[in-house]
């Protein structure tokens, strides 16, 4: 009986609080949600030598944020770090990391503690597409891409988190992919490492959760195609319902997810829609529309940034 009481009690607390989640939700299609201050937050991006990264770099630089740039490319790297000068930033440092490289990512962590101080936005940026099928993917390559898509993404956690948890103030950013939600032709490890970083991010923001850990928010970022160069020579099935996207527009609208704390960013937004479909569609429409979308034949042009054409 007082079991029985007891899990009637539970589903009426969750009945009610889901009722006001809801209603705030609803609110705030109408009135804008309030948007953070990042000035003198201190942002590090992995993989800001070019693309996304630097696109999101120049937008915290006019922020106001201390801007931590990481690469392996260093001479993109420099250029970013100029340019987000030229955008207004006083306090910018850019380090050369590996960031398939555990060790190497540990020990430019304890430098950017030591120079910089706690950091408190980390965003996980830094990726590499193979583009290959399979069983024609060599070893190394698949495993660079879980090195630098996904587990890049423990360490940096392992490396800043505590300090966060202690501030009880920070913000952990995935960048993830729309081939983090689905299965796609031509992308096994490439998506098998971004399905990987997005649980890793999402069980991670329900620990802060179970641990009241209020002050740490969390994003997860799924875009499809950004014209970065990275997906070269593949084409979108059909650009009206899932355009290829600009790095401005991502950037603009993954910097206002931030600020807002916003779990949840799938770009365009029509992926959301598409995830609900697959969620409840008999398996064979699923698939028929999986290839209606593209998912079979998108990769077949790719050139990707490597090769020259
Ligand atoms: N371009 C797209 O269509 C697309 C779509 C969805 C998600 N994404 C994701 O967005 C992120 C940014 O991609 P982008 O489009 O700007 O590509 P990009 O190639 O322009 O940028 C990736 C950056 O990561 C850096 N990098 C690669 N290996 C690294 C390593 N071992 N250590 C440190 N840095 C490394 C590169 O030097 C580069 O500056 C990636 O995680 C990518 O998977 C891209």
């Amino acid at each position: 009986m007082a079991s029985k009481l007891k899990s009637t009690k539970e589903l009426m607390v969750f009945l009610g609080k889901s009722m006001i989640a809801f209603l705030v939700s609803m609110i705030f299609i109408i009135v804008p949600r309030p948007r953070k201050n990042v000035a003198g937050e201190i942002v590090l991006i992995t993989g800001s030598g070019s693309g996304l990264g630097r696109s999101l770099a120049l937008r915290f630089a006019r922020l106001g944020s201390v801007l931590v740039l990481w690469d392996i490319n260093e001479e993109g790297n420099e250029d970013t770090c100029r340019m987000v000068r030229e955008a207004g930033a006083t306090r910018v440092y850019a380090y050369t990391c590996d960031c398939s490289q555990k060790e190497n990512i540990y020990r430019v962590a304890e430098q950017v503690k030591k120079e910089v101080g706690d950091v408190s936005i980390l965003i996980n940026n830094a990726g590499i597409v193979t583009g290959k099928s399979f069983l024609d993917c060599p070893d190394e390559l698949m495993e660079k891409a879980f090195d630098v898509n996904f587990k890049a993404h423990l360490w940096t956690y392992k490396s800043f988190l505590p300090a966060m948890i202690a501030n009880n103030h920070g913000h952990l950013v995935c960048i993830s992919s729309s081939a983090g939600l689905t299965g796609v032709n031509k992308l096994a490890d490439y998506c098998a490492s971004k399905f990987a970083a997005f649980g890793f991010a999402e069980s991670v923001c329900m620990e802060t959760i179970a641990q009241k850990l209020k002050g740490i928010k969390t994003t997860i970022v799924c875009p499809f195609f950004i014209k970065t160069g990275m997906f070269k020579g593949c084409s979108t099935a059909h650009p009206f319902l899932l355009p290829a996207l600009e790095p401005d527009y991502v950037a603009d609208k993954i910097v206002d997810a931030i600020l807002q704390e916003k779990i949840y960013l799938n770009l365009p937004k029509f992926i959301s829609f598409l995830m609900f479909l697959k969620s409840f569609l008999p398996v064979k429409v699923s698939v028929l529309l999986t290839e209606y979308m593209g998912a079979l034949n998108v990769m077949d042009g790719f050139v990707g940034k490597n090769k020259k054409n």
